[in-house]
């Protein structure tokens, strides 16, 4: 794997303590069940942040809050200070909040290339229909570049010898990166990864560790990492933070966490 195309350095603000993202006493509620309580924490710019914690505790949900699927009963949830709480998802999507899923969504009938071409967000070249007609050069110069950054992805993901082939015809390995690729493509501020090992083997794990470090250092993205693979969590966290029941139990470096009595008590075992 290699991180070609030596995408630039993004600089971010810097000089402020506050995060990327903060979630703020969040409570999500379906029906009698109370999903998430009273939730808070945050992501700073460029770190990566494990939630773990058992089936049910409500990670998910929590995942699902911060993207704009659902609305919490209370709390909020701030982007760089700003509270976005009643921002709809294809919003937050476009100021750089993107995710994977549970379960892997490709769009089944298009090739890997077209997956994640078709997930970059389109900038525009200006000159409306009539450029769109005569391909005015700034739009073939744009054009030229949306294929350049897609390739420059396949290769970060291990997918350019499978660049033809339809998505829906992948292994769960190659389908769960096809997803991390079109989740990556538009170089987002805030990444959320939902299980991204599940069903896939130890060395595409690593791959994809090595995917996560790579982004992070490269565009300074903070990834927001969902992972029953504990061993992997503590391996690339910065931070962990623990629900059970819907409420945070723990917080701290992987080392903390697992020295942490109610975190072993809960979940660790
Ligand atoms: N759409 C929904 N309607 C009703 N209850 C829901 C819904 N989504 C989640 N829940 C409930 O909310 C709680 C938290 O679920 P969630 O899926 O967020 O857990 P999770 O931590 O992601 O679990 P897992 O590790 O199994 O993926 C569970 O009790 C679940 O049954
Ligand atoms: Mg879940």
């Amino acid at each position: 794997m290699s991180a070609q195309g030596a995408t630039a350095v993004v600089e971010r603000p810097a000089g402020s303590d506050q995060p990327l993202l903060a979630v703020e006493g969040v409570t999500v509620r379906f029906g009698g069940v109370v999903a998430v309580h009273n939730a808070s924490m945050s992501v700073p710019t460029g770190q990566v942040r494990g939630l773990i914690g058992p089936n049910g505790a409500g990670k998910t949900t929590l995942f699902d809050s911060i993207t704009g699927v659902n609305t919490p009963a209370a709390g909020t949830i701030r982007l760089e200070g700003a509270d976005i709480t009643d921002r709809p998802a294809t919003w937050r999507a476009r100021r750089g909040i993107r995710r994977t899923f549970q379960r892997q969504q490709p769009f089944g009938w298009l090739s890997v290339a077209d997956n994640v071409l078709a997930a970059l967000e389109w900038e525009g070249g200006g000159g409306g229909i009539a450029a769109d007609l005569v391909a005015w050069p700034t739009r073939r110069r744009i054009e030229k570049q949306r294929r350049q950054r897609v390739d420059e992805v396949l290769e970060l993901c291990g997918l350019t010898d499978i660049r033809e082939t339809p998505a829906g015809e992948l292994p769960i390995a190659r389908a769960r990166m096809v997803e991390l690729g079109r989740a990556i493509v538009s170089r987002p501020k805030l990444l959320l990864l939902d299980e991204p090992t599940s069903g896939i083997e130890h060395e595409e794990a690593e791959q994809l560790g090595e995917i996560i470090q790579t982004i992070r250092s490269q565009d300074q993205c903070s990834v927001l990492l969902v992972e029953h693979d504990v061993a992997f969590v503590m391996a690339h966290c910065d931070l962990i933070t623990v629900l059970n029941l819907g409420q945070v139990i723990g917080e701290g470096s992987p080392e903390e966490v697992r020295n942490n009595p109610a975190v072993r008590d809960a979940y660790l075992g």
